[in-house]
């Protein structure tokens, strides 16, 4: 075969396709009850949209991203994410003075050049929510509850939450000092990737998978510390207002996330079923990100969920798509123009029908009609047209009746 998918790329085929349509669905139905607007960005943009905002010494921009020089000179890159195209176009359209909250909800296909394994693509798609306007806990814990409302109704089990707050910026750079400090006489024993960190992002070391860099770590000054008095109260209403929701959470003060436009909330949902790449969603709070993208101070939150990995850990209650659906069979050539125009018909009242157009035989037609599931058959042949009469068989029960032609919708809608 000449062609085929790239390496950590997939096609959605049509036996997957209703698991990702009901997810979908899910998404649309519950961000509308929470009075969130969907948004659709470019899958390109400017390569320093990216660089400036999830920060070049971060692994997705310094090693993942699929970015080109265009045509004109310009520096192109397929999004990694959609938190800083959302910005982007918060800015650019003056969303916020539209609405002084606007809360928004996307679905969409991303990029990034990791090693795939399960639970991780090249391409792969996310659906996600940002708010901008409120810099208020009870933001952070809506956006919380609507993702954890989205998993409940999938019938995800076995996932939990893990919530950390990293602070406002004086927070962080007094911890980066302290950290530093803590794990430079360590810097020996560290691996080559955390000693560059140590340098760039030594938060994120506090990310590590390695064990015994993990057991150094366990000893590291903690990020509470260094919280100002904001900070801790901003954090301890979160956590009382999840509680009011009863939402469950563990506290983790090693989360840190990948991405470096975090201020103070930041949270993952991580599911048990999922092995290495556990987390099915991350987010959080970015009260700075608007700004240093060039618009007005304005307070943001929000998350965004992978799809490969929801659908991996949901249970699919039904194989069908559900639909109700009719076979026309229709036997020789001097019925297709009757056959076409009574398939329309029974389409336009919202009826699904297929039809044969490989002029197959009876039995044939009936064969692919229980292959679909259809539990009704409807037969035209040249002795029913000339009588502008069908036969509808009831494929379970094998009986089979007489109808006109032109009762034939009011037949089928119940
Ligand atoms: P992220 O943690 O980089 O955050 O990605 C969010 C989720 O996308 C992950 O938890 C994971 O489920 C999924 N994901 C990431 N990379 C892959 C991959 N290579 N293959 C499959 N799934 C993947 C963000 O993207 C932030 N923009 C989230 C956010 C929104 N923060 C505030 N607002």
């Amino acid at each position: 075969m000449a062609y085929r998918t790239i390496k950590g790329t997939h096609d959605i085929l049509p036996e997957e396709i209703h698991r990702w349509q009901q997810l979908e669905n899910v998404v649309h139905s519950i961000a509308g009850h929470y009075g969130y607007n969907e948004i659709r960005t470019p899958v390109f943009e400017d390569t320093g949209l990216f660089s400036k905002s999830v920060g070049k010494d971060t692994d997705i921009v310094s090693k993942e991203m699929y970015s080109w020089e265009d045509r004109s000179g310009g520096h192109l890159t397929l999004r990694p994410e959609l938190t800083a195209p959302v910005v982007r176009s918060f800015i650019q359209h003056n969303l916020g003075v539209r609405s002084p909250l606007q809360k928004l909800y996307y679905i969409g296909p991303l990029f990034r050049r990791e090693r795939p394994q399960k639970g991780r693509q090249r391409q792969f798609h996310q659906f996600g929510v940002e708010v901008f306007g409120s810099e208020h806990p009870e933001q952070d814990v809506e956006v919380i509850a609507l993702a954890h409302h989205i998993f409940k109704e999938l019938g995800i089990k076995d996932i939990s939450l893990k919530l950390n707050s990293i602070g406002s910026g004086d927070c962080r750079r007094n911890y980066r000092s302290a950290l530093i400090k803590f794990l430079t006489p360590f810097k020996d024993d560290l691996s080559e990737t955390s000693q560059k960190r140590l340098e760039t992002n030594p938060l994120r070391i506090l990310d590590t998978k390695i064990p015994h860099e993990k057991e150094i770590i366990q000893n590291a000054p903690s990020i509470s510390d260094s919280w100002t008095d904001e900070d801790k109260s901003h954090f301890e209403s979160v956590q009382s207002l999840l509680s009011g929701l009863n939402i469950p959470y563990e506290l983790d003060e090693h989360l840190v996330r990948g991405l470096d436009y975090y201020t103070r909330t930041t949270f993952e949902f991580v599911s048990e079923d999922l092995g290495a790449q556990d987390a099915v969603c991350g987010g959080g709070r970015y009260d700075n990100l608007v700004e240093m993208l060039g618009g007005r101070p304005t307070p943001a939150t929000g998350f965004a969920a992978g799809m490969e990995r929801i659908l991996l850990s949901m249970v699919t209650s039904e194989q069908t798509d559900g639909r109700e659906s009719i076979y026309l069979i229709n036997l020789g050539k001097a019925v297709t123009m009757k056959a076409l125009q009574m398939a329309q018909e029974l389409r336009s009242n919202g009826i699904t029908v297929y039809m044969d157009t490989k002029r197959r035989r009876l039995k044939a037609q009936l064969r692919e009609a229980n292959r679909l599931g259809t539990k009704k058959a409807v037969i035209l042949g040249e002795e029913e047209l000339k009588n502008n009469r069908v036969q509808v068989k009831d494929l379970l029960k094998g009986e089979q009746e007489e109808i006109a032609m032109d009762q034939l919708a009011k037949y089928f809608i119940v």
